[in-house]
């Protein structure tokens, strides 16, 4: 039976809650893994099942990994190759990620295509490119991309598109490739710093990550380490929509201000008032939130489009109207109807969202399409007055962990049923 949150709205939002470790961040880090020849020790492990998939991914590979409490232990000392198959790329998009460390640690390859997925068809191509670019001959048949790393060398690579995935997937390759690899126009999120952090904690040298330009110095190996993957900025994004949208006066701890600059410079705009000390960034809403006028995703630093459904909702309920302008992905406005069901004014054209900000919200039964359209809807349902049911729990749990708990320190009644 499929679980969902019922949410009784209308309460604001007080108190702190910490951000869990990055889910972005950690499944490129656990991919790193199979590059190393001992023992991992990765602290603050987030439960999330996107995360269960790629441990999966690194069973198969007979890497061991095992939780003791927040920590989990991994054991890559008997790591061999094997053939990653659709029944472990279909429910992950970022199994692909894997190519990269695969080739680097085997020079060869076999992986499924990883499927489409509903915010939109997420083509590989740029992985393709630039691994050829770097000598692998890949054969795509039946599904399956046969990749040969015989002529596997060092060189230079030009994205076409700053892709996350890409960029990780390259670095991992390069790293243990005789020579020097430079990698450019690359993305510059925040997730890629951790992944060079944790690469070089292991005695990887790359340098660069956070700019357009990330230089590779192979090394023979890498060794066992210890690490603590960073805070999602996503998940702290979505607590301080949330509490901008429901109104309150919430702190979020394991907060890193320079991750969310253009949220935060939204938020601001709103009418909240923001205060930042260290790792803490405290966000009180005290009257009705007002429109921004218009809101563009784009790679990092600019606003994120993995909080763009979020901020939906919060536009859905600001005084006046706003442009909602989606680059990254082609179908990433699945909260738009659910949300309107609840009363909110939105009209979608081609990648625009048109949202006439409403006074209220009313609870409904709601969908979400995916995970960050589920986030959407639940910052919607603690806002509106009246129940919500908010269905498809297994999208949200991909990416927040017990969600319904976090909400629940800040004082949101809301409960998960099967
Ligand atoms: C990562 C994030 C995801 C986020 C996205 C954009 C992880 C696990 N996921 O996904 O949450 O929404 O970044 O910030 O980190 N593209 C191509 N060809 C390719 C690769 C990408 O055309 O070979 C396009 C995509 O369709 C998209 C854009 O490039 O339009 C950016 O995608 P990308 O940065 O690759 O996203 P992911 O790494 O998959």
């Amino acid at each position: 039976m499929e679980e969902k949150l019922i949410i009784n709205g209308g309460r604001k939002l007080l108190g702190s809650v910490q951000v869990d470790t990055s889910k972005n961040a950690l499944l490129p880090i656990l991919a790193a893994c199979s590059l190393c020849e001992g023992e991992i020790l990765l602290r603050d492990y987030v439960d999330l099942t996107d995360i269960i998939y790629m441990r999966e991914i690194l069973s198969l590979l007979n890497i061991k990994s095992a939780l003791s409490g927040k920590e989990l232990y991994i054991d890559a000392k008997d790591v061999q190759n094997a053939k990653i198959t659709h029944e472990l790329t279909s429910g992950l998009r970022a199994s692909i990620f894997i190519l990269g460390a695969l080739l680097g640690r085997f020079r060869n390859a076999v992986i499924a295509r990883p499927g489409g997925c509903k915010i939109g068809s997420r083509p590989i191509d740029i992985f393709l490119k630039s691994f050829k670019t770097l000598g692998v001959r890949i054969v795509d048949r039946h599904g399956y991309l046969y990749c040969y790393g015989e002529n596997l060398h060092a060189g230079e690579v030009v994205l076409d598109f700053p892709s996350v995935g890409a960029t990780e997937s390259l670095m991992m390759c390069a790293c243990l490739l005789d020579g020097v690899t430079t990698l450019k126009n690359v993305a510059k999120e925040p997730e890629i710093v951790d992944l060079q952090n944790f690469i070089n904690s292991m005695g990887g040298r790359v340098f660069g990550a956070g700019t357009d330009c990330i230089k590779i110095f192979g090394v023979r190996k890498l060794h066992g380490t210890q690490y603590s993957v960073m805070p999602d900025r996503i998940v702290a994004g979505t607590y301080l929509i949330a509490a901008a949208t429901c109104g309150g006066d919430v702190l979020i701890e394991r907060a890193i201000q320079q991750h969310n600059e253009s949220l935060l410079s939204f938020l601001k705009q709103s009418a909240c008032l923001v205060n930042i000390k260290n790792d803490k960034i405290r966000l009180r809403a005290r009257k009705r939130p007002v429109s921004i006028e218009k809101i563009q995703t784009w790679p990092y630093p600019f606003f994120p489009t993995d909080l763009q459904p979020q901020m939906m909702a919060l536009q859905s309920v600001s005084k006046g109207v706003c442009l909602l302008q989606e680059n990254l992905f082609e179908n990433r406005f699945g909260a738009a109807g659910e949300l309107n069901k609840m009363g909110a004014n939105i009209v979608i054209k081609d990648r625009t969202a048109l949202i006439k900000g409403v006074e209220k919200l009313y609870g409904a039964d709601v969908f979400a399409s995916d995970l960050r359209a589920g986030a959407s809807l639940l910052i919607a349902g603690m806002a509106a007055e009246g129940y919500t049911t908010v269905h498809n729990l297994h999208y949200i749990d991909r990416g927040y962990e017990k969600i319904e708990e976090k909400y629940r320190l800040l004082g949101a009644d809301i409960v998960r049923k099967i």
